[in-house]
């Protein structure tokens, strides 16, 4: 489980812990680590950026738990929809490098170095995608483009690892989390959760007229990893957004 510190991917752990899971959870930041080991978390800390971080998770995960029957690609960084205009080329070539490397290079990391022990357990894998996966205005070009291919790579990827192993995504709308922006933007400090106005705009678009909380999404994590209540899903991407999407 990537990006498991905060946010939604804290709430899948606490939520798969809930359901007796046993949780590999990865973090960025080794101050994230204590807490999740006291909760009975197994923790490797890296960068989801570097093949290593997955490779070790996955070994985690055999040497801890004797196998792994999900991996959760969840790890992502967003844009606060910097418009490319407001970018220079060097900006635009150093934010493309990093926002594509977290929310795409991560997941396909994650899955490359995961699909040999989910064959052997027909297990699955599930990634974060966004409601930017399915329309424009989630976030700025760059972030948009990522959870979009994102989409892409999800639906190829279950083609490449059927019949043995499912590949699906939930794709979040707006959520109360401190979802933070590209360094090469001048955005790694800023916290979506900080922006009162912001949130506030974007629950006026939200049909179910709140913004949602990140235990709104777990339910989802947990059907796509049960290998009988979804045994027949693969290839999809689930919107939990309110029907944020059918508004806009
Ligand atoms: N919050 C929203 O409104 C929203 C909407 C749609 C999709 N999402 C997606 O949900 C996922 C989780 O985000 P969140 O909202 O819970 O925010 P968050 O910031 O709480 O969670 C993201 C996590 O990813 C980790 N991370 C970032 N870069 C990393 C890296 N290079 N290596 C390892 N870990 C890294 C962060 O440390 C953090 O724990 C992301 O993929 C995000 O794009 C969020």
């Amino acid at each position: 489980m990537t990006g498991a510190a905060s946010g939604i991917g804290r709430a899948v752990v606490h939520r798969y812990l809930r359901e007796d899971a046993q949780v590999v959870a990865v973090v960025r930041d080794d101050g994230d680590a204590a807490a999740l080991r006291a909760e009975g978390c197994e923790v490797v800390v890296g960068d989801v950026g570097e093949y290593a971080t997955a490779a070790g998770a996955v070994a985690r995960a055999r040497d801890a738990f004797g196998g792994l029957d999900a991996y959760v690609a969840n790890a992502g960084i967003w844009d606060f929809h910097k418009r490319i205009e407001k970018q220079t080329p060097d900006q635009l070539t150093a934010a493309f490098d990093e926002i594509f490397r977290v929310n795409l290079l991560g997941v396909l990391f994650g899955a490359r170095a995961a699909i040999g022990a989910l064959r052997e357990t027909r297990g699955c894998v599930i990634a974060t995608g966004s409601n930017a996966s399915f329309r424009a205005g989630g976030g700025g070009a760059l972030y948009t483009s990522s959870k979009f291919a994102l989409r892409g790579l999800v639906m190829q990827l279950a083609t490449e690892f059927a019949p043995d192993v499912r590949v699906n995504g939930v794709a979040p709308g707006a959520t109360a989390t401190g979802l933070a922006g590209a360094s090469a933007l001048g955005q790694a400090a800023r916290r979506l959760n900080a922006d009162a106005s912001r949130m506030d705009a974007m629950r006026d678009h939200i049909p179910m007229a709140r913004i949602a909380q990140p235990e709104d999404h777990t339910g989802l994590y947990v059907l796509l990893a049960s290998r009988t209540d979804s045994a027949y899903v693969t290839g999809a991407m689930f919107l939990s957004d309110g029907g944020l999407t059918l508004a806009t």
